[in-house]
């Protein structure tokens, strides 16, 4: 299933990225500050227990996360989301997972993987700004899944149907949230209209 937030917040930050004008430094910022903006949005139905707090005053009720929270950003863009939604969530835990898209084939090459050990109890949120053919995102889903992790949610910023499409047929029981759905991809596999490379875009490399 997929979501598209639309709040007029995160629809004007990503104007602001879709800009080819726009530097390193404000892309950089406006990436995390939509991830933040969407892990507010994807956390609403999470879990809470409720425990006895004594405030100054007296004895009352109140409610804290009773699960783990996961992220697990796919190098390099995801790095790019990281902070945005540590801010809010301090004591999430990370892993990653290192993977590039061949520039021919379009399949993604895994390079790196490390998970913390609660993965297999906790709400995984996978981070990439891109979704485009869904390789990447689904190999990467694929390798938690072999970890144990069974609630995990895409956020990813833009995507293509095609990788809408991909993630829905490789793993149904994944949600997939976007700040928005584009077009479809171009012959190089690149989103339209897209940003462009999210990965070059945040760190200069192009
Ligand atoms: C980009 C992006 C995704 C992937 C999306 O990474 O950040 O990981 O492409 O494409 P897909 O849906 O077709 O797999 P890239 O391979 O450019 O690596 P980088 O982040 O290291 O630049
Ligand atoms: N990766 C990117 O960084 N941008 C795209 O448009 C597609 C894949």
């Amino acid at each position: 299933m997929v979501h598209v937030i639309d709040h007029p917040l995160i629809q004007h930050k990503l104007t602001l990225i879709r800009d080819k004008e726009t530097g390193t430094k404000d892309f950089r910022e406006n990436i995390s500050e939509i991830a933040g903006l969407m892990a507010y949005e994807i956390t609403r139905d999470v879990p809470v227990n409720e425990i006895r707090t004594e405030t100054p005053l007296r004895r009352c009720m109140t409610r804290v996360l009773a699960v783990d929270i996961v992220l697990i950003p796919i190098l390099r863009a995801g790095l790019g989301m990281m902070e945005g939604i540590t801010n809010l969530v301090p004591t999430a835990k990370v892993g990653h997972v290192g993977l590039y898209r061949d520039h021919e084939t379009l399949e993604p090459i895994d390079y790196y993987a490390k998970f913390p050990t609660n993965v297999r109890n906790a709400t995984v949120l996978v981070l990439d700004p891109m979704l485009a053919t869904g390789g990447s995102a689904s190999a990467a889903i694929a390798m938690l899944k072999r970890e144990g992790a069974g609630n995990i949610r895409l956020v990813c910023i833009v995507g293509a149907p095609e990788g809408v499409r991909r993630i829905e047929n490789d793993h149904p029981d994944v949600e997939i949230f976007l700040a928005a759905l584009d077009e479809g991809l171009n012959d190089k596999g690149y989103i339209v209209p897209g940003l462009g490379d999210a990965g070059d875009r945040l760190y200069g490399t192009r």
